[in-house]
């Protein structure tokens, strides 16, 4: 967990990572490679991690260099399964499911099964290697897919949510080896597709239109391993910037491409915070007062669902009604009853929040449920009075390469510490069950007073 004071306006200089709903996908496209891939600035997450022990189980040889880069190289063919224990632990696991179809001809890939974020189905992913020619069953929980060689076919992915990301990635990973050309409309146009595009171009794969929803892919016959570069992380990037905002500080974001946030940083301004790009680099200040504003999520260009939860901290300190809407994640709003608890005035209504914002938080203990949820409950802990306690924080270390050290380092005050409850009668620890992820908890913040809570068995002394 972490114990947050708050109160210290951030300044200083903080430097991005690379993005990780990049470097998974690309990592998973690395299965289609013949020889070795570097990768550079892939982040050093706990998902890296877990994508790294699936490579490894599917027969890629996975190592992290000194210098930080990360190499795979395939180097048996015949494992094809991505098991459950793996996928539930995280949903990118799904993005081997195209990559080892097109260059295996068989793939067994689990169902990734329910997320704090909503329902996320994978039926488009079907739906778009189906029409590349696969059979696919789903049995037991598995989704079993073959193909001899797959076929270029027109595939259209938009969803009753827009387009999909991974699902995007899954398809045209999958048909830069299939036999012809194909279309994909309603293609995810995210910085992160264009890529993992990029990198498999560079192996060797023939697409044009990334960036937009007319994805076109002509089919090759083999992919050669290559050196490529994961682009800085937007939404880390919009995370600090909230930061300062937040902390009413001022302080320099190196390693970020504004232009791939272009409508955050419109919205941001719209608040009234100060942002003056220079290079890759970017002054981000909060010296005038802050203005209420509605702010939406919606699929690439728009605002991402990704940073919803932090922007929806930040209007929980500027005075006035803002709605924070998510039309990506219509029920992703696992953060607001713990914004509550810190003080927040916000109402829920379908897929809008309702911020009646105040200038003041006050540090209270609270829970963060998933990945962003996490991010958006240490932001308002910068700005709460008093001490602030978050637990479950390994939402986080899935996705922020040392947050909380970068922050410290532009001076907030944030301490790590055991999520073991201290001296607490066992009558409130309850409910363990519920979170069935804990179980597995990958960086063993939760190593449990007892089995039986690890078990979800609630012990209770009343
Ligand atoms: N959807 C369907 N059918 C599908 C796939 C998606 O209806 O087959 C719906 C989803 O339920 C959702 C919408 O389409 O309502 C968009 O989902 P998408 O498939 O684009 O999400 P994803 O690919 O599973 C990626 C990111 C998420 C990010 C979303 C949206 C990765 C590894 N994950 O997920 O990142 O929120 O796109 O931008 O790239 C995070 O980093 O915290 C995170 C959750």
């Amino acid at each position: 967990m972490f114990v947050i004071r708050g109160g210290q306006p951030l300044a200083g200089t903080v430097s991005v990572s690379g993005a990780k709903n990049s470097a998974l996908p690309i990592m998973a496209a690395s299965l289609l490679a013949e020889g070795p891939t570097t990768l550079k600035g892939v982040p050093d997450l706990v998902d890296v991690d877990t994508l790294g022990h699936l490579l490894r189980a599917l027969g890629s040889r996975v190592e992290r260099l000194p210098s930080g880069d990360l190499t795979f190289e395939v180097q048996n063919t015949r494992a094809n399964l991505a098991d459950y224990e793996l996928v539930r632990r995280m949903r990118a696991s799904v993005c081997v499911l195209g990559p080892l179809l097109a260059r295996r001809g068989a793939a067994c890939v689990s169902l990734p099964g329910g997320c704090n974020i909503g329902d996320r189905p994978i039926d488009l992913h079907l739906k778009g290697l189906t029409a590349l020619g696969a059979t696919i069953r789903v049995e037991r929980g598995y989704v079993i897919a073959e193909a001899k060689r797959l076929k270029g076919a027109n595939i259209y992915l938009g969803g009753p949510f827009g387009s999909t990301v991974t699902g995007t990635a899954n398809v045209m990973a999958a048909a830069t080896l299939a036999e012809g050309r194909s279309t994909i409309e309603a293609a995810a146009c995210e910085p992160e597709v264009v890529d993992l595009g990029n990198y498999l171009n560079a192996m060797g794969a023939r697409i044009t239109g990334l960036g937009t929803p007319f994805i076109q892919i002509e089919g090759v016959e083999r992919l050669t391993g290559v050196t490529h570069t994961i682009i800085p992380d937007r939404i880390e990037a919009a995370t600090l910037m909230i930061a300062a905002g937040i902390s009413q500080g001022d302080i320099r974001i190196e390693n970020v491409r504004l232009d791939h946030m272009t409508a955050v940083v419109e919205k941001l301004r719209e608040i009234g915070l100060t942002i003056e790009p220079s290079g890759n680099c970017v002054r981000v200040r909060a010296n005038s007062q802050l203005k209420s504003v509605d702010c939406t999520a919606l699929p690439y260009p728009g605002i991402p669902t990704d940073v919803q939860a932090q922007m929806m901290a930040l209007l929980t300190v500027v005075s006035g009604i803002s709605i924070v809407t998510d039309k990506v994640f219509p029920d992703r709003f696992m953060h607001l009853p713990e914004l509550v608890r810190l003080g927040a005035s916000i109402r829920r209504e379908g897929n809008c929040a309702i911020v009646n914002g105040r200038h003041h938080l006050s540090g209270a203990c609270v829970m963060a449920s998933d990945l962003r949820a996490s991010a958006a409950l240490v932001l308002a802990g910068l700005a709460a009075e008093g001490e602030s306690v978050i637990r479950r924080i390994y939402h986080l270390d899935r996705g922020y390469d040392q947050l909380e050290l970068k922050l410290n380092r532009l001076g907030a005050d944030i301490r790590r510490e055991s999520d073991e409850p201290k001296n607490m009668p066992a009558s409130l620890i309850l409910n363990v069950s519920d979170h069935a992820e804990d179980l597995s908890d990958p960086t063993h913040e939760l190593r449990g007073p007892t089995w039986l809570k690890r078990l979800g068995i609630n012990q209770r002394q009343d």
